[in-house]
């Protein structure tokens, strides 16, 4: 169009240089564009200074190479005025100063003459953007100064009335700069002052102004959308710096404590927040878990307030890009009286003696409870009334006693201390303690009986036990060893001890001697009871031992008197009557009781049926009339027997002259020596044996002296050991029967029972010391009586032999050791 165009104004412009020195003249108009047709541009008329009939004339007209004919000459009135819309932009672009020519021609004579029309810019065209909407995604780390483009706006309108510069609404973040192309056209950009926060500000909306120069101005404008990306510039942040939270000690596993919970302002994954513990002291994570999304606190493992009343911990929040919060959690632990009182004894004082006084310290303990406040309060008590337990520190409690000890009722306590803690329910311990009481010596030995009796029967062995005191003592061990000893007393001018010892052990009394009732009949003896008790105490019993009697007498006949003689005989006149008392055999016997009790029988009697003897009073009468056939000399033998058992007898003979006349009597009474001429063939024998015996035992008597002697010799000690101490008391006896003037030395030893149907014997009953001569006239027979009274000392049968041997040794022995006994006191 414009090549067109040029070429054709090229053209123009060498017709018109051609014609210019034809016609000369050439005016110039300016008016500015867009004019309404028919508006006016100039005179031409006046101008060029043609009258209108030249114009007429010469008609005039406008000659133009333009296709266009943008104005028309009115020849009528000679003026020049639009008829075409003349757009400056079309017509010139953006060539300034724009303007266009054309010639008006005239005929007659022909005249040329140039007219230039020049159009003048008006203001008519905005600047415009090509989009309506700019956007941009910026990140919010975009660092400062960075710069962003922006589209450029297009006004066609030019000079003042172009694109002027651009305008940026308001706003914090950017600033425009303005630049200019090379060809004079403007363009901007906007430059990051300020960073952006999508948290703040996610979206952005800006204006973007282009404004022209014109009046009145011009303007264009686009909207800048600008989106905030988000960067992970948010740390997660906890809704509370502290939580606190209280658990239960012993909360089951799963149990809920409380939730953490932080906010991240950034979006997506920035945003996304985990939870961890920080800084875990070790173990800490068995007891307590987080979940790491949710935030919840809870129990997984054992809490014990008694570890840890309290946890401090640290939580984590973080999130995806690493940046963290630290939060504190304060978990408080509620106690639970979950801990019983532990009781420890701290000192114990065992045994303790039984004299302590009531307010003694037996203990000290100290009681804990690992349990606090109210469940960790503790009282104290013990199970008897004998103790009191005191708190004397803090925790800490003594056990005193309450009563004074007795150790024979209560040798030992078991004290039970039960400590108690107050909480709900409360929980308590307790411990025994064993105590022992230590005995002293307050109990003196106690005899079962104040005073014992004892029997013993007479002629017991010497060393026989008789009886056994005891006493008990209610101490204990060495306070309650009893010794048993005699007190010294004396037993008719001799020491107790010739006839009781004591074992001091044992309590056992034994007879030292054998006793004989005849002599002694009771023995009253004090015995006391002492323990091993430092002082010793001691009390007294008094033992009464009664002799018992033994039938170990055998009846005496005192009347009538035995003599070997038969010269003693009772008369009885031949008139006497039936139950004459012919005479009363008198017989005693020392034993007593039973043992004394006499009866008499008759035995043997030369005539039975002439005399009886009375069971009781021995009396002997007669149960007939004598008459004359009876014999002059009868011969009675009575048995004296006692009631012992068994029982002991004597015999008796009695003879009885039948006569009323002495030499009647003597007459008879001679016939009594063919009774000789055997007794003196039995003497022989006797004597014989005698000699025999004397033999032997002189022989045995020498034996024994010598090994005595030897052993003697040999080693005394063995004299010491085991030869019992027998000593020797020939038994005496006080006639107690009534004579009261008698009193004789008997033998028992010697008297050994005879058989009584031996008439020579019976003679010999009498012991030698037994020999009662009632009759002082007989003496002229003594010297036959003591004959008599020496071959009756003889034993009368061998069996009696053999049983008396070894009596004299016997007694020679006893001899010996008695001195021994002696030496060994010296
Ligand atoms: C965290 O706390 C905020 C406000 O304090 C609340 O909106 C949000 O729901 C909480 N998040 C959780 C997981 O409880
Ligand atoms: C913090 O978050 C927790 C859990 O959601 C909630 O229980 C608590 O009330 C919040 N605290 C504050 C101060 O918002
Ligand atoms: C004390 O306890 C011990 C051991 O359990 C027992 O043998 C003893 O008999 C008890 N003593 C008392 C006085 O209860
Ligand atoms: C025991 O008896 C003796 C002498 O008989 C006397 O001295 C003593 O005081 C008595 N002791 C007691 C405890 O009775």
């Amino acid at each position: 169009d414009c090549i067109i165009r040029c070429g054709l104004r090229w053209q123009v412009l060498i017709f018109l240089l051609y014609l210019s020195h034809i016609a000369s003249g050439q005016i110039r108009y300016s008016i500015p564009e867009e004019m309404k047709k028919g508006s006016l541009i100039g005179n031409v008329a006046q101008d060029l200074g043609l009258d209108l009939k030249r114009l007429r004339a010469g008609r005039a007209r406008i000659v133009t190479g333009e296709s266009i004919q943008y104005t028309e000459l009115k020849t009528d009135k000679g003026i020049l005025v639009v008829s075409e819309r003349i757009d400056r932009e079309q017509l010139c672009g953006d060539v300034t100063p724009c303007s266009f020519s054309f010639e008006i021609i005239l005929e007659n004579p022909i005249e040329l003459h140039r007219v230039t029309v020049e159009i003048v810019d008006v203001n008519d065209h905005s600047p415009i953007f090509k989009n309506n909407h700019i956007k941009f995604e910026i990140s919010e780390s975009a660092t400062l100064g960075s710069r962003f483009v922006l589209e450029s706006a297009k006004d066609p309108d030019v000079g003042v009335n172009g694109l002027q510069e651009y305008v940026l609404t308001q706003n914090d973040n950017f600033v425009l700069k303005q630049h200019s192309n090379p060809d004079g056209s403007k363009f901007a950009e906007m430059i990051l002052q300020k960073p952006l926060d999508r948290e703040e500000n996610p979206h952005l909306s800006l204006k973007l102004i282009a404004v022209d120069g014109g009046n009145p101005q011009r303007s264009g404008t686009v909207n800048i959308e600008i989106t905030v990306l988000d960067a992970n510039d948010n740390a997660p942040v906890f809704n509370q710096s502290v939580y606190r939270a209280t658990v239960m000690e012993n909360a089951p596993k799963g149990t809920y404590i409380t939730t953490v919970n932080a906010s991240d302002a950034d979006s997506g994954s920035n945003g996304i927040v985990m939870y961890y513990f920080s800084n875990l002291k070790e173990n800490l994570a068995d007891i307590f878990d987080i979940d790491e999304t949710t935030g919840k606190i809870s129990v997984v493992g054992q809490i014990d307030f008694e570890k840890d009343k309290k946890y401090d911990i640290r939580v984590e929040a973080k999130d995806q890009g690493g940046l963290t919060d630290l939060g504190k959690v304060v978990i408080e632990i509620v106690d639970i009286n979950d801990n019983a009182p532990v009781i420890n004894i701290m000192s114990f004082t065992s045994p303790v003696s039984e004299d302590a006084a009531a307010g003694t310290t037996i203990a000290v303990v100290n009681v804990k409870d690992a349990d606090s406040e109210r469940n960790g309060q503790i009282t104290c008590s013990v199970d008897t009334n004998s103790f009191k337990i005191k708190s004397s520190l803090s925790s800490y409690y003594t056990l005193i006693s309450d009563v004074a000890f007795d150790r024979e009722t209560t040798p030992e306590y078991n004290i039970t201390i039960t400590a108690t803690d107050s909480g709900s329910p409360p929980l308590s311990s307790a411990r025994t303690l064993h105590l022992r009481i230590s005995d002293v010596n307050d109990n003196a030995p106690l005899f079962h009986q104040s005073s014992y009796s004892a029997y013993v029967t007479e002629n017991n062995s010497p060393g026989m036990s008789i009886f056994t005191v005891s006493a008990r003592d209610y101490d204990w061990n060495q306070n309650a060893r009893i010794s048993y000893l005699l007190e010294d007393t004396q037993i008719s001018g001799t020491p107790v001890s010739t006839y009781i010892s004591i074992n001091s052990e044992t309590g056992v009394l034994h007879a030292v001697r054998s006793f004989d009732y005849e002599q002694i009949k009771q023995l009253k003896l004090v015995v006391k009871a002492q323990d091993g008790g430092s002082p010793p105490l001691s009390s007294n019993a008094t033992v009464k031992i009664m002799i018992q009697d033994q039938n170990d007498n055998a009846p005496q006949v005192l009347y009538p008197v035995q003599t070997s003689s038969s010269l003693v005989a009772e008369m009885v006149p031949r008139s006497a009557d039936v139950g004459y008392l012919v005479t009363k055999v008198v017989a005693v016997d020392v034993d007593s009781g039973q043992n004394s009790w006499l009866s008499y029988k008759l035995q043997k009697a030369t005539d039975r049926a002439l005399f009886e003897v009375g069971l009781q009073n021995g009396e002997i009468r007669t149960i007939r009339q004598v008459n004359d056939k009876d014999a002059v000399k009868q011969r009675l033998t009575v048995v004296v027997e006692d009631n012992g058992q068994p029982s002991r007898s004597a015999t008796v003979n009695v003879n009885v002259a039948v006569a009323d006349s002495f030499p009647e009597v003597l007459s008879e009474f001679t016939d009594f020596t063919h009774d000789r001429e055997y007794n003196d063939n039995l003497t022989f024998y006797l004597v014989l044996a005698l000699a025999v015996v004397s033999f032997l035992f002189i022989t045995c008597l020498v034996v024994i002296i010598s090994v005595k002697i030897y052993r003697w010799r040999q080693s005394r000690i063995l004299y010491h050991s085991n030869l019992p101490v027998i000593p020797y008391y020939p038994p005496r006896y006080a006639d107690t029967l009534g004579t009261g003037t008698l009193q004789h030395v008997y033998n028992y030893e010697v008297c050994r029972t005879t058989d009584s149907r031996k008439s020579d014997c019976q003679f010999a009953r009498p012991c030698s010391q037994n020999v009662l001569i009632m009759d002082p006239s007989s003496t002229g027979t003594m010297q036959r009586m003591q004959n008599e009274q020496n071959i009756m000392d003889e034993p009368d049968s061998p069996l009696e032999v053999i049983s008396r041997v070894p009596s004299p040794p016997l007694l020679s022995l006893r001899g010996t050791t008695e001195n021994h006994s002696l030496k060994h006191i010296r």
